[in-house]
């Protein structure tokens, strides 16, 4: 139980990658807060969890200030403390430049590098004044080496990374840490779609031969929110197989 009396947010939880660190935090004695734009999608994920009252579902817009700050509120309310905090919420516009329009490059950027800005600050805000706190940011590879298709996508991405050091050079000092996550090719609905050629090019890529799995994902945000990685900060940590090493 490595988490054990741990408090934690997890930004974008009502699936995917976000339900399966919900899961993860859980099973290690975290109590979480799981938000999403749905309430439908937190009844569901909620339901799926069972988690018997250790976790709870806020509907907030990750780009929305005041849904961000009331997070925080409603956490401490319900909880009594914060000490971690996952921003995961994400959505892709892909699309080459010639194709995609201004409004889905700020729509990216808002939901991934705005809403990680606003959850990063609202979390270390209240963590440096109570004990400090583990901050955990889903960039991802395409943040690394850029994907075709994703200049939306990989500009927020690489962003992410930018912030995520300046944040844990602004709050260490108050033993808050702030690390970021880059997760490659992972076993999701989007890897299961891809055409089979697609994938065979794929996995030719990854030294380790296989998609990741999301519970692999979680394991290494459980890793960051606990106290094993406690001096760890601004760090950037690859889940992706070693591919784009
Ligand atoms: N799946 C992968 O292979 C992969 C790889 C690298 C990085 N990532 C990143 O991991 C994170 C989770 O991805 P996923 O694959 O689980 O995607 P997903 O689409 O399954 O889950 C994303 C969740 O975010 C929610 N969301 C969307 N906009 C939101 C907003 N404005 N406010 C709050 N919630 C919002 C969605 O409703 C959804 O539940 C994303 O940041 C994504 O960019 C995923």
């Amino acid at each position: 139980m490595i988490v054990a009396g741990k408090v934690a947010v997890i930004t974008g939880a009502a699936g995917g990658l976000g339900l399966a660190m919900s899961r993860r935090l859980l099973a290690e004695g975290a109590r979480v807060v799981l938000t999403d734009i749905s309430q439908e999608a937190l009844d569901r994920a909620l339901a799926e969890l069972d988690s018997s009252g250790s976790a709870v579902g806020v509907v907030a817009r990750a780009s929305d200030p005041n849904d961000v700050e009331t997070v925080v509120t409603k956490t401490v309310t319900e909880f009594g403390r914060l000490d971690v905090w996952v921003n995961n919420a994400g959505i892709t516009r892909d699309a080459t430049m010639r194709k995609m329009s201004v409004e889905d490059f700020d729509l990216v950027i808002d939901v991934h590098l705005r809403g990680t800005w606003l959850g990063t600050r609202a979390a270390a805000n209240w963590m440096r004044d109570n004990g400090g706190g583990s901050i955990i940011n889903v960039s991802s590879i395409s943040g690394k080496v850029g994907n075709a298709g994703q200049t939306n996508y990989s500009a927020a991405k690489a962003g992410i990374v930018g912030l995520s050091k300046a944040a844990a050079k602004e709050v260490g000092f108050a033993g808050v840490r702030v690390n970021a996550i880059q997760p490659g090719l992972i076993r999701t609905p989007m890897i299961e779609s891809m055409p089979d050629h697609v994938k065979t090019a794929r996995l030719a890529e990854i030294p380790l031969g296989r998609f990741g799995e999301p519970d692999e994902v979680a394991d290494v945000v459980l890793f960051l929110a606990s106290d094993l990685s406690r001096y760890l900060t601004g760090t950037v940590i690859e889940i992706s197989g070693g591919r784009n090493i």
